[in-house]
Order: C-alpha cells, then sequence, then structure tokens
C-alpha cells in the first residue's frame, strides 16, 4: 500500500465509516500558542476544541497532520525513524467518544483495513488504567502477554490537554533482533509503536499543575511513516515511498548509490528527511533567520546541504530535492504546486549564502578540531565555535555534531556567552550607525508620484539601500534602508519621533525601526530584515505600530495642550523652545525665568485635563501661512514654513502649526499627568509629562504603592496618613524611653564600679570596663566619674566594635600626689597592643586587642597606685 493511500484510507475510514469531520493539515506555525514554536503533534492545533474554548465544527474530527520535531534531530539519519518532519494521522473526539470507541476502531482499522496480523500486535497502558486492560483484554480479546503496563505512559505538549495512554506495537519479526532491547518496552526496532491513543482528561497549566478537563476527549496519533514501513515491509522508514523517490535523486546527483556505505546512507536518509521539512516549512510560511522557526529552518536546511556536500556534491541540490518532495505530496497537499517556484527561490537564496561559507569553514573546524586533539582537549571552545557561527553561519548544533562525529564535544555556555557580547557590540553599533544610515541616491526617483497616505497595505519597494549604497535584495540581520511607492510611515519631526512597524514581502520581513525625511521631503524608513530576503522592486506590504502611533499621537496632541496650559497659567510671555515626543512620555521646554511653584504645576496639570474631559475637536487645516498667522496659530520662533502649512487646533484651547500626528479628539488622552519639572539652562525650563496608557499605568503603579504601604501598616489606605502619624510619635517616645534608659544603665554602671574604690595618699582611685558605643561616649562616661569623684583618678575602658577605647583623668589633687594620667593609659594600652597617652590630667588610647581589656584596665589601675607610692 503506497504512503498516500494509507493517508487517504484512514482519514476515508473515519470520516465515513465513523462519522468524523475531516480536516485539511493545520499550518505548521501554531496559532495563538505561545507554548509552542512548531507544530508536533496531531492534537497540537485543536487544544482549544478539547480544552472547550472554542466550540469545535464537529464533535469527532480526523486529520492527517504535518508536523516538526527537532528534539533529536542529530539521530535523523542515524535510525530507522527519527524524523524532523512526519505526518500524524489522527481521530479526535471532544467530549465524545471515549476508550471504548477509541480502542475498538483502532483495531478495527488495523486489522480489518489494513488487515495486520492480529498476532504481531501489542499495546501498552497506564498501569492504573483497568479499563483500558479491559477493553483490550476483554473487548478485543487481546491475549494478557500482549499487554504491558507501563509508567510512563502520559502524554503532553506544552501546555494544555494531556493525559494516560495506550500505546499499540508492531512486532516486525525476529530477524529484526531477539536481543533485550528487541524485546517489548526496548529501544530495538523489532517492535514498532505505530499509533497512540491518548485519553485525554487533564488540561496542563502554565505552571506546570493539572486541572481535570470537564469533558473526557480522546486523542490519537499514528505516524504515516511507520505504518507505511510497515504496510511495505521495509526495514526502516527511509525505503518507504515516502522518502525513496527523495534518496534515489541523490543518490543520483551524487553518484553514490544507496546500500553501499553506512555514511553514505547516513547522509541519504539525511537528505531525504529535511528535504522533507524544508519543502513543508516555507510552505506554510516560515522563512530562515536567526530566531524561532526562522532558526529551525536555518539550521534543518544547512545540515542538509552539509550532507549533500558530503557525498560530494557541489552545486545547489535543495531546488530538485524540493520538486521530489513536492511531486510525492501534492496528491495530499495540491497547494504546494502552488507554492514551488516560491520555496525553491527562498531555500535556493538560503542554500547559495551557506555554500559560500561552508568550504571555508568546514576547512577551518576540522583545523580546531584537529588542534583540539593534539593539545589533548575533548572540548571545543566557544570562541572558536562562535566564530563558525558567526564568520561561516555554521549553526552551533551542526558544530556540535561535526565535533561529536570526532569525539570531542564543544563549549556551549563559552559560545553562547561570545554570542552575547556580539549582541550587545551589534547594538552599540547600530544605535550609533543609525543616526547616519543614509540612502542611496535618490534622483532616479520620481520623487513627485511617491506618496505618504496614512494608511498600510501593499505597495512597491522601490529603492533599498545599505550604508549609502543601492542593493538588490538583502538578508536577515542586514541593516537597511527603504524608500516606498507608498508610505504609511511618519517620518520623525517637529519633535515626535518616526513611526515603527513591518515591511512584509513575499520571501521576508523587515522590522521598522526608524522613519526619516530627506530634504526634499522624500520619505525612508530605517531597519533590519528579520526572516528570509527583501528585494528592491518587491510589492511589500507595509503596516504601521499603530498601537505606538497612538500614544505618539495622544502625547503631540498633549504636548501643544500643555503650551496652551503654561500661557494660561504663567502668561503669554511663554515661549516654546524645543520639545520632544515620545510613545511613553513627552518633554517640553520653555523660556521662564524660575522654578514652577508647585501650586503653578498643578494649576497647568488641572488646565489640561479639564480640557481633555471637554473632549475637545482636533482640527486639521492646511491653509497659507500667512492666513495661519493671521489666526493666531503658534509657530516656532525661527522655523522654515512652507507657503501652505498644516494648522492643528484643539477646539479653541490651542492653535499650532504642526506637521505632526495627532488624534481626533482631546478625549483620547484620558488624563495627563505632569511628571517633572526643571531647569535647562538659564531662563529655560523643562516640563515631562505622560498621557494616555502611561498616565493609567502610573497611576496603577500608585495604587499598588499605596495599598502595599497599607499592607505593612496593618491598615487602609485611607487610614495611612494617621497611622503613620501614630507610628512617629511612637518612635519619638520609643527614643525618649531609650535615651533616659541608657543615661539610667550607666549610672547604675557607675554606680556599681565606684564600688571598687581604692585609696592611697587620700586619693581614691579605681578603674572599670564600661558599656560605650564609642571614643566620645566613653569621654562622656568618663565626665560623670569625674564630677562624682571628687580629687581622685580613675581609668575606664571598654570595647567599641573590634577595638579597645581607654580613658583617663585625674583630679588636680591627684596630678600633684604624682598621678601621670598620659603614663598611666599608655601603660594600659600597650597590654592591649596598643598605644596613645596625654597629659597628666587627662589621657586616651585605643588597643587592638579585645580580649585583654580588663588586664589592660588591670594595669592602668596597678600604675595609679605605683605612682601614689
Ligand atoms: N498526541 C499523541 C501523540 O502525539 C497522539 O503521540
Amino acid at each position: 500500500m503506497k504512503g498516500n493511500d494509507i493517508r487517504e484510507s484512514y482519514l476515508s475510514f473515519f470520516e465515513n465509516q465513523k462519522g468524523h469531520l475531516r480536516l485539511k493539515s493545520f499550518s505548521l506555525i501554531p496559532k495563538d500558542d505561545p507554548s509552542l514554536l512548531l507544530i508536533g503533534a496531531g492534537m497540537a492545533p485543536l487544544k482549544p476544541y478539547f480544552t472547550g474554548k472554542v466550540e469545535p465544527p464537529r464533535h469527532r474530527v480526523t486529520t492527517s497532520q504535518k508536523c516538526i520535531r527537532t528534539g533529536d534531530i542529530e539521530n535523523v539519519g542515524h535510525t530507522a525513524r527519527h524524523h524532523t518532519f512526519f505526518e500524524m494521522l489522527g481521530n479526535f473526539s471532544f467530549g465524545d467518544y471515549f476508550k471504548k470507541e477509541a480502542i475498538s476502531w483502532a483495531w478495527e482499522f488495523l486489522t480489518e483495513v489494513l488487515k495486520l496480523d492480529q498476532s504481531r500486535l501489542y499495546v501498552t497502558i497506564y498501569p492504573d488504567d483497568h479499563e483500558a486492560h479491559d477493553y483490550w483484554h476483554k473487548m478485543i480479546g487481546l491475549p494478557e502477554n500482549h499487554i504491558y503496563p507501563l509508567s510512563d505512559n502520559f502524554w503532553e505538549i506544552g501546555e494544555g490537554p494531556c493525559g494516560p495512554d495506550s500505546e499499540i506495537f508492531y512486532d516486525q519479526g525476529e530477524e529484526f533482533g531477539t536481543d533485550p532491547e528487541n524485546q517489548m518496552g526496548g529501544d530495538g526496532d523489532r517492535f514498532l509503536e505505530i499509533w497512540n491513543l491518548v485519553f485525554s482528561q487533564y488540561d496542563r497549566q502554565k505552571d506546570g499543575s493539572y486541572l481535570p478537563l470537564a469533558k473526557k476527549n480522546i486523542d490519537t496519533g499514528a505516524g504515516l511513516e511507520r505504518l507505511a514501513a510497515v504496510l511495505q515491509k521495509k526495514k526502516n522508514n527511509f525505503e518507504t515511498d515516502l522518502f525513496f523517490p527523495i534518496i534515489e535523486e541523490a543518490s543520483a546527483l551524487s553518484g553514490v548509490p544507496y546500500g553501499q556505505s553506512a555514511q553514505g546512507d547516513v547522509a541519504l536518509k539525511v537528505i531525504s528527511d529535511h528535504a522533507r521539512a524544508i519543502t513543508n516549512m516555507i510552505a506554510d510560511g516560515i522563512l530562515p533567520s536567526n530566531e524561532g522557526r526562522g532558526y529551525v529552518l536555518r539550521r534543518i536546511l544547512r545540515r542538509a546541504v552539509r550532507f549533500g556536500k558530503l557525498l560530494g556534491i557541489q552545486d545547489a541540490f535543495i531546488g530538485q530535492m524540493i520538486d521530489v518532495v513536492i511531486n510525492m505530496m501534492k496528491p495530499a497537499y495540491p497547494e504546494l504546486v502552488d507554492k514551488q517556484a516560491f520555496i525553491k527561490k527562498v531555500a535556493g537564496v538560503e542554500e547559495d549564502r551557506f555554500h559560500s561559507t561552508l568550504n571555508a569553514g568546514t576547512d577551518l573546524l576540522s583545523e580546531m578540531l584537529e588542534d583540539t586533539k593534539k593539545k589533548q582537549g575533548t572540548v571545543l571552545s566557544g570562541d572558536k565555535v562562535f566564530k563558525l557561527y558567526d564568520t561561516y553561519g555554521f549553526p552551533w548544533e551542526l558544530t556540535d555534531e561535526i565535533a561529536k562525529e570526532q569525539g570531542l564535544t564543544i563549549d556551549k555556555e563559552g559560545f553562547e556567552a561570545s554570542m552575547a557580547e556580539q549582541k550587545e557590540r551589534a547594538r552599540a553599533a547600530r544605535a550609533k550607525v543609525s543616526a547616519k544610515v543614509a540612502t542611496p541616491d535618490t534622483t532616479k526617483l520620481d520623487a513627485a508620484s511617491l506618496t505618504t497616505e496614512d494608511r498600510d497595505g501593499e505597495t512597491k519597494l522601490l529603492l533599498l539601500g545599505k550604508e549609502g549604497k543601492e542593493i538588490k535584495e538583502a538578508a536577515d540581520g542586514t541593516e537597511v534602508t527603504v524608500i516606498l511607492q507608498n508610505n504609511p510611515f511618519h517620518a520623525e519631526g517637529g519633535g515626535q519621533v518616526g513611526d515603527t512597524g513591518t515591511i512584509t514581502g513575499a520571501e521576508g520581513v523587515m522590522d521598522v525601526e526608524d522613519t526619516k525625511k530627506l530634504p526634499d521631503g522624500i520619505v525612508y524608513v530605517i531597519g533590519t530584515v528579520r526572516e528570509g530576503t527583501i528585494s528592491e522592486g518587491d510589492t511589500v506590504k507595509a503596516v504601521v505600530d499603530r498601537d505606538r502611533r497612538e500614544d505618539l499621537a495622544r502625547n503631540h496632541t498633549g504636548t501643544h495642550m500643555l503650551q496652551a496650559a503654561l500661557r494660561e497659567v504663567l502668561g503669554g510671555q511663554v515661549n516654546q523652545a524645543g520639545s520632544l515626543v515620545l510613545p511613553d512620555k513627552l518633554r517640553f521646554d520653555f523660556t521662564w525665568p524660575e522654578p514652577l511653584s508647585s501650586k503653578q504645576l498643578s494649576a497647568v496639570e488641572e488646565a489640561v485635563n479639564r480640557e481633555i474631559l471637554h473632549a475637545l475637536p482636533v482640527n486639521i487645516t492646511e491653509m497659507p501661512l500667512e492666513e495661519a498667522k493671521k489666526s493666531g496659530a503658534m509657530a516656532l520662533f525661527g522655523e522654515k514654513y512652507g507657503s501652505v502649512v498644516r494648522v492643528v487646533s484643539v477646539g479653541d484651547f490651542s492653535k499650532e502649526l504642526c506637521g505632526g500626528s495627532h488624534v481626533g479628539n482631546s478625549g483620547e488622552l484620558g488624563s495627563f499627568r505632569i511628571i517633572s519639572e526643571g531647569g535647562i539652562g538659564s531662563g529655560l525650563r523643562r516640563i515631562e509629562a505622560v498621557t494616555g496608557k502611561k498616565a493609567y499605568e502610573m497611576m496603577k503603579a500608585d495604587r499598588a504603592l499605596l495599598e502595599n504601604s497599607a499592607a505593612l501598616l496593618k491598615g487602609k489606605v485611607e487610614n495611612i496618613p494617621e497611622k503613620i502619624e501614630k507610628l512617629l510619635s511612637e518612635v519619638k517616645d520609643l527614643e525618649k524611653q531609650l535615651e533616659a534608659m541608657k543615661k539610667q544603665q550607666t549610672k547604675d554602671e557607675l554606680g556599681s564600679i565606684m564600688q571598687n574604690i581604692q585609696e592611697k595618699k587620700g586619693v581614691p582611685f579605681f578603674g572599670a570596663v564600661v558599656h560605650a558605643d564609642n571614643m566620645d561616649d566613653l569621654r562622656k562616661a568618663a565626665d560623670v566619674v569625674k564630677a562624682k569623684l571628687t580629687g581622685g583618678a580613675f581609668i575606664l575602658g571598654t570595647v567599641s566594635g573590634d577595638k579597645v577605647n581607654l580613658v583617663g583623668m585625674a583630679s588636680p589633687e591627684a596630678v600633684k600626689a604624682g598621678v601621670h594620667m598620659g603614663k598611666v593609659v599608655s601603660k594600659a594600652a600597650k597590654v592591649c597592643g596598643g598605644g596613645g597617652g596625654g597629659k597628666p590630667a587627662v589621657a586616651q588610647a585605643g588597643g587592638r586587642d579585645t580580649s585583654k581589656l580588663e588586664e589592660a584596665v588591670g594595669a592602668g589601675v596597678a600604675a595609679i597606685a605605683d605612682m601614689l607610692g
């Protein structure tokens, strides 16, 4: 049975005999599912039907779904059944039939339609799934020794529906092997999984948890390529008619026959697999790029080219492979024929790009690998992997694969670090260059025919430039300038920054990063090709980032209203000195001699908001300059205007000459909020403000701040001031109490230490260890002692931080009796590893060894005693 016939008989069995709606394969690009990069299973595009978010056109559906899986791309070509692209046959029930029907119909199709030998069929089930067991055993009559409980029989892909499953295996016979790997459950090829029945009853959440689904569903998947291998009795999928014609073509091109060498066969298989993937990915709208899906395509295509090289194919050949693929697949996918030329063109450009550097890159990589081996290394350094990527377009995965073939690995982290550095360099370089991006010579353009209507849509790309020179086409990653026939992008001017958006051609997409105007009025855009190729002469779709434009319009009208409000509050002497209109804020510079008071600022803000609430219509009219000036429209002093000018008025509140973007009604601003006011030079002030979304976001942030503060204070938002006042007064009380306690503590301490007073020659003296945070506090304590110990001498010591501090004082009487405090303290300090001294009456010192504090004070006391004889 041919591959195309197997697909058809599956779909018609479920359509005609089991009441399913047959749907076409969905695109490989997932719709509204950020959890998936590419469609990798029949159920993936149907998730909303399973979860009940969307009502399906029927509760039973059958498809043959194109799938891409690249998780183990390096195995492709080496095993019998790994593929990047494959087709999954599936029958699905959305809350309709369940296990019983799924099992009995699968059995019916396999044994009655495909007429597979029943004794060769085996199944696995989820261990707890007694129901499935009983259906297989009792209803179907499958013997126990053909039923295997396996705990990993649970199927899921990204977020969404999932559940326990039951897999059906086909025993291809002992000639495939009898070793343990070729028993049921092993990794060998003998027992081939041909169909997976998923009893989907959970909904996996973003956080990884599982919720039960309201209705139970069936999701099944049977690999078309595997069924073909079984029915066509081929040892591996590549020998089926779904692949073999491609192998034959590649073999004819290269002169390497299939089945001659293991290496040659791997290359032929890789090419046959990848040709199918490339064809279908491009057909579904994926274009080569360095990110996301485009990168997956690039990787696959470059891997195919490299294996072509290994076979000795020197010239471009992917186009020929695509022809074979389309010829094979067109009965089921007739639309491929319409897209054939396009697919070949996109693949051809990418192949050429890679071809030109592949040889040099391969030689360099061989050298690098040799070099690493010579140095007894096993890891190819990250900067080398990066060099191959950056200079020769080698995806790191390709380098990894080639390195592995030679027993080495690559330093992936090092590669990523180099990559991050380069991105940063490129960003910095771009920032520098962007300011200077020049268009090529525009004199050949018919400037009068160019239009700048503010409407997204199709137009022609007239002039493509790179670094000031005209180019015919630009591949992804290239920074270009573009001039369009009809240009909807608004150019930078009058303080408003240029528009951004996208320009999409048939073969590529570019991100528009800025829009500018040449002195003669021609508008051009600056941007970077993101995917595929953009060419001069292309018919393209130009789309402005409308959200951003709306933000700009709000802020531009807001700027005019701010000027009017400033004149209302401060008077007509206010003159505009510059402005900047960004999507997220506006800036207005004006002449004014002094900072605005908070009262003035709030009056200005209020005036603008008042006119927002008045919902004033914004009118834009063109008129002769003289007339505009007469009508009182504000113009910038020193600015050159044409003879016909554009006048923008916001009700009767504001009237200005302006070429920028504006809202239709002041009410669209939503609200206006000043965020800063400051001086920027003598007599010049600057106000920054926000409107619309940003103002709302700030309001939300304020509320969150208040709510968080209230929660911290364990109260309500409206009680925050009261709570804070209470807290502050409590703190004050506590500080007072603390102060009093400290004083008391010192007093107590002094009281107790002064009990150890000795006396000689009528001079009382003592030494003590006290608590003090620093030398100052220690001095204060000493002053207190001095006042109490009439006619005496003493030394105090303390530990502050990791240091010892010592202070000594002697009354005039004590000094007269022979006490010299400088010497006393110096002796004491020596004991604790320090130094210092002073006069006979007062001295201080520090030491390092805190453990010797008491000893030091003791030495000081002994010294006083000595001095008193
Ligand atoms: N969704 C199931 C699978 O891909 C059928 O195996």
